[in-house]
């Protein structure tokens, strides 16, 4: 038993698509806790619907079937102003194709959180914003726009952003799939470092190896969990080898 609430709670979550004549179950009963101090890993091959179960977690769709419950409450029965905070305040999400404003640079990506999101008084929205720059490695490129930025930089520069909001629950999809090893394992350094005060981080991939630095494991096959392992002692990064 763990004494410890979750921080959400994801109870026979089912999503499928209808299109025309076809129907695709992306997700199928699925049941998981999400809980505090905790890093969370979801496995699974291409199509199993990883990037669909965030969507349903991270409140920008809505599943078929089945409920998600926030704090003990249900997502469903939230005012449409409590949604929104819910999205906006509590949830911080690293998106698979990163989803940066394209006419904004990279620093500016980030201050517009800093500013509409957190409130942040204009004095001090430059400072932190350099300073989640820097902590993903990119201090010296905030002057440059997504496009001229490589694929792994662009996805560093949305996981700072993510960041930005000091989220209670951080949604990373594939956070590592664009970054050479050295620069993988920082970026994982900063994950799991994240998960503490509360906070709880979940992250989604097709690579095995991320299961070891996981407090727990979630296998997801096509649509399905198909197992869940509890890691007693996480694997630290510096050890982790892909
Ligand atoms: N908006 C949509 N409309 C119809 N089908 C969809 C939609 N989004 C996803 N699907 C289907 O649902 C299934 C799960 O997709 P999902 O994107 O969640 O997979 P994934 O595990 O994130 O895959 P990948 O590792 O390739 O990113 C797939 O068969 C996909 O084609
Ligand atoms: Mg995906």
């Amino acid at each position: 038993m763990n004494a410890v609430e979750p921080l959400i709670k994801v109870e026979n979550m089912s999503k499928s698509y209808t299109m025309g004549e076809v129907t695709v179950n992306a997700l199928r009963e699925v049941t998981f806790d999400l809980f505090p101090d905790q890093v969370t890993v979801i496995l699974g091959p291409s199509g199993c619907g990883k990037t669909t179960l965030l969507n349903q977690i991270g409140g920008i769709d809505t599943p078929t079937g089945g409920k998600l419950l926030v704090g003990g409450r249900e997502i469903q029965k939230l005012s449409q102003k409590e949604l929104t905070d819910y999205r906006r305040k509590m949830i911080g999400f690293v998106f698979q194709f990163f989803n940066l404003i394209p006419n904004l640079t990279a620093r500016e990506n980030i201050e517009f959180v800093l500013e509409y999101v957190m409130d942040m008084p204009s004095g001090e929205v430059k400072r932190r914003a350099q300073e989640l720059l820097a902590s993903v490695g990119l201090g010296d490129r905030g002057d440059h726009f997504p496009y001229q930025l490589s694929g792994g930089e662009q996805q560093r520069v949305s996981i700072a952003r993510a960041l930005a909001k000091d989220p209670r629950i951080l949604l990373a999809d594939e956070p590592t799939g664009e970054l050479d090893y050295s620069t993988g394992k920082k970026i994982l350094e900063l994950l799991v470092s994240f998960a503490n005060n509360g906070r709880s981080v979940l992250i989604v991939t097709h690579n095995k190896e991320l299961g070891k630095i996981a407090n727990r494991v979630l296998h997801l096959r096509d649509g399905r969990v198909l197992r869940e392992v509890t890691n007693e002692r996480p694997m630290p990064v510096s050890q982790l080898e892909w």
